[in-house]
């Protein structure tokens, strides 16, 4: 193989990663193969060694190394700074680049049916890690955000956050009210409906313009997702994202365009 790329975090084992980017580099018939590494969190200094010496080209990070790496390397882009978290390392002339995949990865994958961002309303229901890159995507490119979150000091938290960056965002109550009505896009990123148990708070009144996206994609459609589609919504699951900032490290480490397409079906096919 010419080039490796791969993908550390711990738990790894369930990543769907290595079949999207191998069906990717099967698709243009790049000779590059694409693998994981659980790395726990004491050896991550010497992962991060062992895969330059090995030659490796590119990596992703997930959870629990998105911050920690971030001492170990040379350089942080732009995203990477705004979110202080990394999903995607480059080595290339002997320097390591941190870049941050996942805010963009969310905007592409909900783009087309959003159509546009600038002032319309976004509801995100969280505010962990995963809520912070979305949010500050989001706020970038526009959207009027609104953060609830069953914790309210982690929502404001990350409603100071998205203030200093220059975007608009408040916060509010963890419950249905009358935002339901005037919402553009509602995101759930809390991990309730990772074990198929249904969502605290009825979606009773959404109005039937919103886009909601549910960021988990295993189960494919939550409780969440399902109430959402019957109550007229059109609906999304967390594939698109995963697919999306999937592409952006693509064509971060090898400067040409991802087949999405295809690795999108690879995604699929794995879950089926
Ligand atoms: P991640 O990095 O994946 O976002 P996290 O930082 O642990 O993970 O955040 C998990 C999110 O799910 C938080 O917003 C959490 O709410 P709290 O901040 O109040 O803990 C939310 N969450 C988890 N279980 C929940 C539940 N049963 N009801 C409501 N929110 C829940």
């Amino acid at each position: 193989m010419e080039k490796h790329f791969a993908v550390i975090g711990d738990p790894i084992e369930h990543s769907l990663s290595p079949w999207m980017h191998n069906a990717g580099y099967k698709t243009l018939e790049i000779d590059a193969e694409y693998q994981r590494f659980r790395v726990e969190t004491n050896h991550l200094a010497e992962s991060i060694k062992g895969l330059c010496a090995l030659g490796f080209s590119g990596w992703n990070v997930t959870i629990p190394h998105k911050e920690s790496i971030i001492p170990y390397l040379d350089h942080l882009t732009p995203q990477a700074k705004r979110a202080q978290a990394v999903n995607t390392v480059k080595y290339h002339q002997g320097q390591l680049i941190g870049h941050n995949t996942d805010g963009d990865g969310f905007i592409r994958s909900v783009e087309v049916d959003l159509r546009e961002f600038e002032g319309k309303k976004a509801v995100l229901l969280g505010a962990g890690g995963a809520c912070k890159g979305i949010a500050l995507a989001l706020a970038e490119q526009g959207m009027e955000l609104t953060i609830l979150n069953r914790t309210p000091e982690k929502a404001e938290k990350l409603v100071e956050l998205i203030l200093k960056e220059g975007g608009k965002a408040s916060s509010g109550r963890f419950a249905p009210g009358g935002w339901l009505e005037t919402v553009d896009l509602l995101v759930q990123t809390t991990s309730v409906g990772l074990h198929r148990e249904p969502f605290p708070f009825s979606l009773e009144g959404i109005s039937k313009q919103a886009l909601v996206v549910d960021i988990i994609f295993n189960p494919m459609e939550t409780l969440f997702l399902k109430e959402a589609k019957k109550l007229g919504c059109r609906t999304q699951n967390g594939l698109g994202m995963l697919l999306y900032q999937g592409a952006l490290a693509w064509e971060f480490w090898l400067g040409r365009q991802a087949p999405v397409e295809e690795m999108g079906k690879a995604l699929k096919n794995r879950l089926l």
